[in-house]
């Protein structure tokens, strides 16, 4: 949610900062700007893309430090005047900020009061007014900073700049991340190592409290009162070229076409064939604290929060430990009972999510034990949390999840494996879980090669204003996340229901303008499914159907086969389809498939 990237060097730094804002942009689109300095503050902002602001930086806009950003409108709709850098009224200080400012009312209204004019109407543009009333008193940027940032109450990662200072950024950080990258003579900062590795994979992170001045000779970073600390550069996994579309169209279809690849990571090492259990070292947990634990409880937001629900009835089924999942959202604010001996999961692609981080917090507070299913390494709730599983599944860069949430229900059925084997799951179904496990990858392969059919399917039902998707028990997370992935990408309204439930309600909207995607593995649930297929289509409803055999004509209009796996593991597979299915009805709709609407990949604000 909104990017952020600051250089310092003798290279040219709006072309530096316009890539790097490229690459940042899957976290917020709705508006972009840059500020610079030479001799004097220049800064350039737009509502639209970063491609508008290319265009409209002159050529003349030379200058070797600054800072920019890439907005995703919380407080004031997106304009040229709410996108960021904002200014103060003298144009000596630039800031740009992700997160919000609890207190931005009332410390405008004191700045106000001051002598302060308020340009924009956002929560942000309070920090440079703040800071530049401070630098005018003191010698030094960090220290005005410092000083004004203790009189703000909220959550932000900051870059800031003084057109009196020419060769320095100070960067801050409480909330919203902020990341710093080491180059030759130049130094970066960016709210995501993504605005990063085409430059340097030797990066620092900041800590919640930390603050950092860049120079182009080095950086220093310290806390709020003012003590340095030691920090210890790390050198990032992913090239940029794990950034790039790689040739396909979208992010969207690059990141659905390398599942067998990253579901095979995920696996990697952790599936043990001699005694039929799971591998995973960072879980910090010993059998008998395993044992210990009577209910698992998964938290996470959006497709996280639904593969949860299919890691819950992994746990379920394969330990026979009571499991579920809960938005982290709806979690955090209802004062939470934690229980001893109930074990906290917490997910996360990004591991950033705000009411995901939040709940966590509020877990660890009352003594819960939480583990973190996350991919991206060192990110704040895997540092959070007390052990935890890594996806590996490389960076997302799509807004719709599709890689991440394959890769987190894998590590599920790796993680209720592992449960399933402390408690009562025999070494057979232990070996039949493990061997249905190496199958994934090539499976997978089978179903991404009916590209064609699916498209064409997405085509035939994607003019439709609605659409009901439904499965039972395994199936019902399905169709959950089914719905979700065609509704954020291709705005069509979709809604998912337990096929068990839609004769309480929901049947009284089907009817020929609203089909049906209905999840149907070959499952011991079969038999209820076909019955609910024929109340659909007794009532003039078009079904498709997504299971594991062809569908009788009488009961559904079109089928995708899925290779079966283990009936546990098969949701799996059953996803991969409706993921094509939901991309491709979004080209035919001409979405903007990586970027859709309103949304952000990282939602770092409540
Ligand atoms: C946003 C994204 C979703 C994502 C959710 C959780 O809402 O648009 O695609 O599932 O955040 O993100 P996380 O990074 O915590 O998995």
């Amino acid at each position: 949610m909104c990017g952020i990237v600051a250089y310092v060097g003798s290279k040219d730094a709006a072309p530096i900062l316009l890539e790097g804002l490229q690459r940042l942009e899957y976290r917020g689109y709705d508006s972009a700007g840059l500020a610079i300095v030479n001799k004097t503050l220049r800064t350039r902002k737009v509502k639209g893309r970063v491609a508008d602001l290319a265009a409209a930086v002159p050529a003349r806009f030379k200058g070797g430090v600054g800072i920019g950003h890439t907005r995703w409108a919380t407080h004031g709709v997106p304009s040229d005047v709410n996108a960021h850098p904002h200014v103060d009224g003298a144009e000596r200080v630039a800031v740009v900020h992700n997160g919000i400012i609890e207190n931005a009312d009332e410390l405008r209204a004191k700045l106000t009061v001051d002598g302060a004019t308020f340009t924009s109407e956002t929560d942000s543009e309070v920090l440079a007014h703040l800071i530049a009333r401070t630098v005018k008193d003191t010698d030094s940027l960090e220290e005005a900073v410092r000083t004004a940032l203790k009189r703000v109450v909220g959550t932000y990662g900051i870059a800031v700049l003084d057109a009196e200072r020419p060769g320095e950024v100070v960067v801050a950080r409480n909330g919203s991340p902020i990341v710093l990258g080491i180059g030759e003579k130049e130094m970066f900062a960016a709210s995501d190592v993504a605005a990063l590795v085409r430059y340097t994979r030797q990066v620092v992170h900041l800590e919640d409290g930390e603050l950092a001045t860049i120079k182009a000779d080095g950086f220093h970073t310290f806390t709020m009162d003012a003590t340095e600390t030691a920090k210890e550069p790390l050198t990032v996994d992913w090239d940029a070229g794990h950034y790039d579309t790689g040739g396909y169209e979208h992010y969207l279809l690059k990141e659905i076409s390398e599942q067998p690849e990253t579901v095979a990571r995920t696996l990697r090492g952790r599936v043990d064939d001699r005694f039929h259990i799971a591998h995973l070292g960072g879980l910090n947990l010993t059998p008998h604290e395993t044992r210990a634990f009577r209910r698992v409880k998964i938290i996470g937001c959006g497709s996280a929060y639904y593969s949860g629900q299919i890691g819950a009835q992994l746990v379920e089924e394969l330990a026979r430990v009571p499991a579920d999942a809960e938005p982290a959202s709806e979690f955090r604010y209802r004062n939470p009972v934690v229980e001893h001996d109930t074990l906290y999961v917490a997910i996360s692609q990004s591991g950033e999510t705000y009411d995901t981080l939040a709940a966590v917090q509020e877990l660890k507070r009352k003594g819960g034990r939480v583990l973190g299913i996350v991919n991206t390494v060192g990110s704040a709730i895997a540092r959070e949390c007390d052990g935890g599983i890594y996806l590996h599944a490389g960076p997302e860069v799509s807004v719709a999840s599709t890689k991440a949430f394959t890769s987190t229900a894998v590590a599920f059925a790796l993680l209720a494996l592992h449960f399933g084997r402390v408690h009562d799951l025999s070494p057979a179904d232990g070996r039949r879980i493990c061997e249905g496990l190496r199958r994934l990858p090539a499976q997978i392969e089978e179903i991404l090669a009916k590209d064609d059919e699916i498209a064409g399917l997405a085509r035939k039902y994607a003019d439709h204003a609605g659409m009901m998707f439904i499965g039972r028990v395994r199936g019902y997370p399905v169709a959950r996340e089914g719905a979700q992935k065609l509704k954020e990408i291709s705005y069509v309204h979709a809604e998912a229901y337990p096929a068990s439930e839609l004769k309480h309600g929901p049947l009284a909207l089907i009817g020929p303008d609203m089909p049906t995607v209905a999840i149907v593995p070959d499952d011991e649930l079969l038999d209820k499914n076909l019955t609910t297929l024929g109340e659909i289509r007794a009532r003039g409803g078009r079904v498709l159907m997504v299971g594991h055999r062809a569908a009788d004509p009488r009961l559904a209009d079109d089928c995708v086969v899925v290779p079966k796996n283990e009936t546990e593991l098969d949701p799996i597979l059953l996803t991969i389809p409706l993921q094509l299915l939901a991309y491709h009805a979004a080209v035919a709709l001409e979405r903007d498939v990586d970027k859709p609407r309103n949304l952000a990949k990282s939602v770092t604000v409540e």
